[in-house]
């Protein structure tokens, strides 16, 4: 199904299916060495704020195993295992898997198909990887289906700014600026389609509901700074 490019009134040419999966892995191999770089430039360092955020809204006992889910290079991990926290990481990218500087286990896998036993992990966090996921619903039905009953989620994700002013700004800076860093200092294709793949995000009543289909309860989506990224916990549905 052709999708529309945020802003355009032209049919874009964002791919689905095996399709997404395989140029998904393949740009992430590709832009894995100077991911790190790239994402303190372009979010200011203010990724970490959130990222902290996150990890902290599971309200977990230390000593919980946490599930870092498409982790890339571990920084959703370095911060759950500073929590005191016990961690594994998965990742469909084996480039991200190459550059993650983290000494949790690393499991090679796409989300919508975890190699992992049903209630294995107390917790799952996840960074700005829904829009990536080519089944987001088989991969919140993953997602579930691992936590055990009880179980937290929390996920950080992009988001689209309201407010004109912060809107405006976005515009510039993630649809315009961005591409042209992530061109210069490493890959043009790549960084030309993160501003465009926002498109792939369901929009927040439909992802609640999404989350409710999958398993989970007590589902909360609230924006950050603005709207420039947003923050979703949900609880495992069948917890005491
Ligand atoms: C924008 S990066 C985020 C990495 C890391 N979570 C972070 O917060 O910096 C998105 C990650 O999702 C991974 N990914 C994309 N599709 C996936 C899938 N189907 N299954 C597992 N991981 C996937 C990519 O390989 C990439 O590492």
């Amino acid at each position: 199904m052709a999708r529309r490019r945020p802003g355009s009134g032209s049919p874009a040419p964002l791919p689905t299916g095996d399709e997404k999966t395989a140029r998904v892995r393949a740009m992430f191999d590709t832009i894995a060495p100077r991911y790190d770089l790239i994402n303190r430039l372009m979010t200011f360092g203010l990724d970490q704020g959130w990222r902290r955020g996150t990890v902290a809204a599971l309200a977990l006992p230390a000593g919980s195993l946490v599930l870092d889910l498409a982790c890339g290079t571990g920084d959703l991990s370095r911060l759950a295992l500073r929590s005191g926290y016990r961690v594994v990481g998965t990742d469909l990218s084996a480039g991200m898997l190459r550059s993650n500087g983290t000494a949790t286990p690393l499991v090679e896998a796409d989300g919508s198909h975890l190699p992992f036993a049903a209630g294995a992990f107390d917790g799952l966090v996840c960074g700005y990887a829904l829009r990536n996921f080519t089944d987001l619903a088989a991969t919140l039905a993953e997602s579930a289906r691992v936590l055990r009953p009880g179980g937290r989620l929390a996920v950080l994700e992009v988001d689209t700014p309201t407010q004109p002013l912060w809107r405006a700004g976005y515009d510039l800076w993630f649809t315009k600026a961005v591409p042209v860093l992530g061109a210069a200092l490493s890959d043009k294709e790549a960084y030309r389609y993160l501003p465009q793949s926002v498109a792939y995000l369901p929009p927040t009543p439909v992802l609640r509901t999404m989350l409710r289909d999958a398993g989970f309860s007590a589902v909360g989506i609230r924006p950050l700074a603005g709207g420039l990224s947003q923050m979703v916990v949900a609880t495992r549905t069948g917890g005491p």
